[in-house]
């Protein structure tokens, strides 16, 4: 074997291993020249036979082919080793100047606002809340609260009955008021100081889900009240008006709103009141909105509650958390705090 072919061997082992696509390719080429029985071995167990003079310099040639096919082959791991290591870098990759995938922030519903500010407000002057059942017998959604037999409120037209009976027989019904929860309330706590001597007054609001068969744009079947009941040994329609009044004011946070108390009728007060507020802003600017019904507690209804109304006077008021809503932000459409429509909701979060 002359030195052309020891040449075309390294040349012919330097391609091969520049064509190996992996480590295990490699060694593969690496055997099939440098191995036992590999192209070089032939090469090798010839130099034995040649004549001593020779013998130096095919020696020679021998060891720097061998050098060189390692060389090239050690080149070749180098360059596979550092493939792999950026492939696996690329995989693993981060890319720090992505925009942030974040966490979508959710947001209390108007109406839901609405609701946790009544509580503050009342809660800092000393108003109990209270919470308590939308399914509701007809006595203390009616009767207790002095409505009349033949009252329009309880036919089909306006109330949701339940295909269920209370133990009079009478079919339960979804409440169409807040108001049931002021004879509840006051009968636990009438209950509850039976035996103390002078009754502690009776505070509380009573904020929850209501419903009517009525929708339009300031109605919904499924609407919101909150209400409210004071009652002691002295206390009169002018608390009331300072209560209110000044809750509003916290409300809206603002002195000068324009509020109305309009003479009304509830079978429950005596006398009663309708409370009105204007628009302050909005497409309805300028447009009067009843918030709220109220009134000094009718004598019967104290009697219901198990007090004597010679004794105990007070007040009570009923107000929808939508129309306040809708007058703290200029809303002329109830409607849009139930469609669920993230346009309208977002402003809110
Ligand atoms: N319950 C009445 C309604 O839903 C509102 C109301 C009026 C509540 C007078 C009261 C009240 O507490 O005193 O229309």
């Amino acid at each position: 074997m002359g030195s052309e072919e020891l040449e075309a061997i390294v040349a012919r082992a330097a391609a091969d291993f520049a064509a190996a696509p992996d480590p295990a390719a490699l060694e593969n080429a690496k055997a099939k020249v440098l191995g036992k029985t590999g192209e070089l071995a032939a090469f090798r167990s010839s130099l034995g036979s040649l004549p001593a003079e020779e013998r130096k310099a095919a020696g020679q040639s021998y060891n720097s082919a061998v050098q060189r096919i390692e060389n090239s082959l050690e080149q070749r791991r180098k360059q596979l080793a550092l493939a792999k290591l950026e492939s696996r870098l690329a995989e693993e990759a981060l890319d720090v100047t992505l925009p942030g995938r974040g966490r979508a922030r959710g947001g209390l519903h108007p109406i839901s606002r609405t609701w946790r500010r009544i509580e503050e407000i009342f809660g800092s002057i000393g108003f109990d809340v209270a919470d308590g059942p939308e399914i509701e017998t007809d006595w203390y959604n009616f009767t207790a609260l002095n409505n009349p037999e033949n009252h329009p409120a309880r036919s089909m037209q306006d109330t949701f009955y339940v295909d269920l009976k209370d133990a009079q027989g009478l079919p339960l019904l979804l409440r169409t008021h807040t108001s049931p929860m002021q004879v509840r309330y006051a009968r636990a706590w009438v209950d509850r100081h039976r035996r103390t001597a002078a009754m502690p007054p009776i505070k509380v609001i009573a904020p929850g889900r209501t419903y009517r068969v009525d929708s339009d744009a300031t109605h919904s079947p499924m609407f919101h009240q909150v209400e409210g009941l004071w009652i002691d040994e002295d206390i009169s329609f002018a608390d009331l008006k300072s209560v209110y009044v000044d809750f509003l004011r916290r409300f809206f946070e603002s002195d000068e709103l324009r509020v109305r108390f309009r003479p009304s009728y509830f079978p429950f007060t005596e006398p009663s009141a309708e409370i009105d507020l204007q628009f302050a802003s909005g497409p309805l600017q300028g447009r009067w909105l009843e918030l709220s019904g109220a009134g000094q507690v009718h004598p019967q209804v104290v009697r219901n509650f198990g007090l004597n109304p010679e004794k105990y006077i007070g007040f009570a008021f009923g107000s929808g958390l939508e129309r306040l809503t809708m007058l703290r932000y200029g809303i002329d459409d109830l409607r849009l705090f139930f469609d669920g429509d993230l346009r309208f909701l977002r402003q809110f979060a």
